[in-house]
């Protein structure tokens, strides 16, 4: 049986995230979609929130499990037995900073294998840091993220506010 890891902050999932888990899981068994920490980011959502949201917007795909982790991916990886790591690369710019990452990964375990998904035409530009800025600024946000994920987002632009 062949599982995949969909590693990622997730904060929150996208349209863009819920498009690469839904091709990722089409090609492997099953996929275990891992929140997990970018010492890089100030998350708005705890690992929780991240993975209940997920839950959420992948609740139709069944063979799709959601984990959350504070480690090393690559251990996480090891952990679950999975064959691969794959990733939604958006533009060019992405690909640097994956690059680095997945030669990383390689390095620490050369068993687990970094595959790329080209994101879909209409995600190209969508990121959790875009959305959230475009919520704060009082934009429209449905176009790029589920109802309940919107309505979180909007809920932590008032607290932020109060
Ligand atoms: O959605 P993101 O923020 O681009 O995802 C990055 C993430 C969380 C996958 C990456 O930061 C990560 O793998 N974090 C876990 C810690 C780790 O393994 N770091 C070394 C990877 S180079």
């Amino acid at each position: 049986m062949s599982t995949a890891i969909c590693p990622g902050s997730f904060d929150p999932v996208t349209y863009g995230h819920i498009d690469i888990i839904k091709r990722a899981s089409k090609i492997f068994d099953k996929v275990i979609v891992a929140v997990l920490v970018n010492v890089a980011k100030n998350p708005w959502f705890t690992i929780e929130e991240r993975m209940e949201l997920l839950r959420k917007s992948v609740s139709d795909i069944p063979n799709i499990e959601i984990a959350g982790f504070d480690g090393l991916l690559v251990d996480f990886a090891a952990e679950h037995d999975a064959d691969a790591i794959v990733k939604g690369l958006r533009a060019v710019s992405d690909f640097e900073y994956e690059f680095q990452m997945a030669l990383t990964n390689n390095k620490l375990n050369s068993e687990i294998e970094t595959v790329f998904l080209t994101t879909s035409a209409e995600n190209m530009y969508l990121s959790s840091s875009i959305v959230k800025q475009v919520g704060l600024l009082g934009g429209d946000i449905s176009p790029f993220v589920p109802e309940c994920v919107q309505d979180e987002i909007l809920k932590r632009i008032r607290q932020r506010r109060n």
